[in-house]
């Protein structure tokens, strides 16, 4: 390599980053990536005084600091005042009319995380500073350095501050928490807290793992001449920063109105946490007749959305026995609305969390729900105790069959391969949707069954017959003969269910499927590095199927005989066609079952997955389509109607 192809380098891998970071929506693979930026590193190593201060390996936090130091902003960080419902919108508005009777506003989300100033100077990131008292922060310029939606250089040479809010995704959030469950540290309460907590890391690498996400909101000290705020922030977006999720200009009440009501209904769809809609006047002219309070500037207000964390009485704490054996903690609550879901269940995660949050039952709670955050206590008011609150021992016992529970710190586990719950939880996973789909065989057949003692493991089900099944309550002739015949229709099943019904820990739909296509059924027989060799599967998931295989080998031989599940056919038979390799995602309601349509796009060699991420490669939608329709528009996915499929199949 030689300076003009480094150069050249680090403008492609700014490029490829600014696609997968800014615009969700990446233009290579991550082989291409590493590759490029391992020889971009070497030739770095290699010539230390020609690194560019734009290059991706500046960003790798290898700084630990003694302490931050304080820094001023160039100009004041201000808050914002908040408005609760219509009738308050209305009443700032009123406020705002008086000053300027022609002004339009500038909607966009109010994200729930960390505020940050970004100081550029001719075209390079100088400081990044938190918000502290608003005229005084911490110098986190090196953390903020790791932040891959924070461009190191931009396209503008004058002074320029540039405010957002530094969030971590729910996704990312609940990634984060259950690693730290594993390691046994402290919890994150909330994304929020979460992302501070990431932005004022001392060793600049741990903000480096935690994937923050820098959103603009504003500006701060600037000389632009633009004079509304929404071409202001179009001129940001165009510098190399994130777009809002949803924005838009509009006037009057009612327009805002609508607006707030859409952002709050796509709000679980949306990857970050909002906590309201900030409405801003959006002629620059007029924010400059309003003016400031003491706290807030009169041209803005925060719209909340209803909360999602709400007080609650935690009543009891219930042991769940999984299909593992694994003790799960359950919290139930005082039923409480949050955000137009009634919360009456939350996790708890495990007991060494019970202990460490000090929770009783009888404790008044904090309770977050958001989306795809599952409900979870997220902080218990000790101050509010009035001496009738009773602490959970760790349980010795099993709940369910009695026998004595191995305590192996944060789990603890039912050892017994008998024990009701564990037969019937894991019988209930072998017949459900996602493993073989058998029609009939749902929760409370599967207890009936198994208290009249006919079903006593996940093999017993083969040998039911009509005279078994008719001496049971409750079974009729129909209703039996349904069940025999769902039990024999899932016998030559496809191999990938028959291993994921398999239940083994830490392999799902998608790694079952990518062991069936590599070993067909020989999957018994990989060893650790064959196992470890498929994309997808790592070291704790290599090693709980060797030893499931270890454990279980006749059990898999037998119902391999039973089931005679079938190895697909090598891909390479399917034609070319539009949904090949495809990642394809459906979602609403379509003029044929969802699973028919679903074996045909397989047959195609599309792969089908459950959820939208700019990995996904399109979105058939039908009718009512929501919350999965309005994340791929969101992350830029292409979306077909299924009249777009057939179209395209038809070609
Ligand atoms: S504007 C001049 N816009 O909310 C107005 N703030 O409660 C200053 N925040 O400190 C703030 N999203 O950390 C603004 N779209 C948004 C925001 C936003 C989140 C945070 C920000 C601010 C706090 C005020």
């Amino acid at each position: 390599m030689n300076y003009e192809t480094y150069k050249n380098g680090v403008e492609k891998l700014n490029t490829y980053a600014y696609h997968y970071y800014v615009l969700d929506n990446p233009i290579t693979t991550d082989e291409v990536y590493d590759k490029l930026y391992h020889e971009v590193l070497e030739y770095e190593q290699e010539n230390p005084s020609s690194i560019l201060e734009n290059s991706p390996t500046q960003r790798v936090g290898d700084m630990v600091l003694e302490g931050f130091s304080k820094a001023n902003h160039k100009s004041r960080m201000w808050s914002l005042e908040d408005v609760f419902n219509a009738d308050d919108l209305s009443k700032w508005l009123t406020r705002v009319y008086k000053f300027d009777e022609d002004v339009s506003f500038y909607c966009e989300p109010k994200y729930d995380g960390a505020s940050l100033n970004l100081i550029y100077e001719n075209g390079r990131l100088a400081q990044a500073i938190t918000r502290g008292d608003g005229v005084e922060g911490e110098d986190i310029t090196q953390n903020a350095k790791t932040i891959k939606s924070i461009p190191l250089t931009i396209d503008y040479k004058e002074s320029i501050e540039i405010r957002g809010e530094v969030v971590i995704f729910k996704s990312e959030f609940e990634r984060i928490n259950s690693d730290r469950l594993r390691n046994g540290e402290n919890l994150f309460a909330n994304p929020r807290n979460a992302a501070a907590g990431s932005l004022r890391q001392l060793d600049s690498s741990i903000t480096a793992s935690r994937n923050l996400v820098f959103l603009p909101y504003g500006i701060g000290e600037n000389s632009l001449d633009i004079s509304h705020l929404s071409q202001r922030m179009e001129f940001i977006y165009s510098l190399g920063f994130k777009i809002p999720p949803h924005r838009g200009v509009c006037e009057g009440f009612e327009a805002i109105e609508a607006i707030y009501e859409e952002m709050k209904e796509s709000r679980d769809g949306y990857e970050m946490m909002l906590d309201g809609m900030v409405v801003k006047v959006d002629q620059i002219d007029s924010q400059e007749n309003m003016g400031y309070t003491v706290k807030y500037p009169r041209w803005a207000v925060a719209y909340k959305f209803p909360a999602v964390e709400k007080i609650t009485t935690l009543k009891d704490i219930i042991l769940q026995v999984g299909r593992s054996g694994v003790i799960t903690p359950v919290a139930i609550v005082e039923p409480t609305n949050i955000d137009g879901v009634v919360v009456e269940r939350a996790t708890l995660h495990n007991f060494d969390e019970i202990q460490r949050k000090d929770i009783r039952i009888n404790d008044q709670v904090i309770i977050l729900r958001s989306g795809d955050v599952i409900p979870k206590i997220i902080k218990v008011l000790t101050h509010e105790r009035k001496g009738s609150e009773k602490e959970l021992k760790r349980p010795t016992k099993c709940p369910v069959c009695g026998s004595e529970l191995l305590d192996e710190g944060a789990l603890i586990k039912c050892q017994n391969l008998t024990c009701k719950a564990r037969v019937v939880n894991s019988i209930i996973y072998f017949a459900s949707k996602q493993c073989l789909n058998i029609d009939g065989l749902g929760e409370k057949i599967v207890k009936a069954l198994f208290e009249a003692g006919v079903v006593a493991s996940v093999e017993d089900i083969f040998s039911l017959t009509l005279e078994k099944l008719l001496a049971l309550e409750g079974f009729k002739e129909k209703k039996s003969q349904n069940l025999l015949d769902s039990i024999e229709n899932i016998k030559g099943c496809d191999c990938w269910r028959f291993i994921n019904a398999l239940g083994i820990e830490h392999i799902g739909e998608v790694a079952s499927k990518s062991l069936c296509s590599v070993f067909g059924l020989s999957f018994v027989d990989a060893s650790k590095e064959q196992l470890i060799a498929i994309d997808g599967i790592g070291e704790e998931m290599a090693e709980a199927v060797l030893e499931f295989v270890r454990v279980n080998r006749e059990h898999i031989v037998r119902l391999q005989n039973v089931l005679n599940p079938k190895i697909p056919s090598p891909k390479a038979e399917v034609k070319e066609n539009p949904f090949k390799g495809k990642s394809v995602v459906l979602t609403g309601s379509m003029s044929r079952p969802r699973d028919e349509i679903k074996k045909m796009l397989e047959t195609l060699g599309a792969k089908l997955v459950g959820s939208v991420s700019k990995k996904t490669d399109m979105v058939i939608y039908g009718e009512d389509a929501g919350s999965k329709y309005d994340k791929a528009i969101e992350l830029g996915v292409k979306t077909l109607t299924e009249d777009e499929m057939r179209g395209l199949l038809d070609e």
